[in-house]
């Protein structure tokens, strides 16, 4: 029922980790199954240098975070805001249906950090949304 594409992520997760002063950090939480995403990006000169993911979730939310920052490494900020979850589900060759909801985590956890990357630096990402669910604010001490 899983692609071998999510089975590999899954099984071999790239970026896994956390970084350390981190340019911009995004928590999102799934309402229904109470899972926990956390992207952190190193930004330099508009291109995200470094990616980084923690998940505190099932296995198809862990092989959509570990192919989104795939997806987003070395990218401009324009073309990571562009990484959604369709396009990570199409590079995992697809999800159960049942599990499409999983993959809106890494698109949300994603920008939420894009989000606090403009934030702390006060710019506008043209096309970037606020985060609905954004559980980061006073947690950044916090380990899941
Ligand atoms: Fe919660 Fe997959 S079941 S993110």
């Amino acid at each position: 029922m899983y692609s071998e594409k999510v089975m590999d992520h899954f099984s071999n997760p790239r970026n896994m980790g956390e970084i350390e002063n981190a340019d911009g950090v995004g928590t999102v939480g799934n309402a229904k199954c109470g899972d926990i995403m956390r992207i952190y990006l190193k930004v330099e000169n508009d291109i995200v240098q470094d990616v980084k993911f923690k998940t505190f979730g099932c296995g198809a939310a862990v092989a959509t975070s570990s192919m989104a920052t795939e997806l987003v490494m070395g990218k401009t900020i324009q073309e990571a805001l562009h990484v959604t979850n369709a396009a990570v589900m199409e590079a995992l060759d697809g999800l159960p249906k049942a599990k499409v909801h999983c993959s809106l985590l890494a698109e949300e956890a994603l920008h939420a950090a894009l989000w606090d990357y403009a934030q702390k630096n006060d710019m506008i990402i043209e096309g970037l949304e606020p985060p609905k669910a954004d559980v980061h604010d006073g947690e950044e001490e916090e380990e899941f």
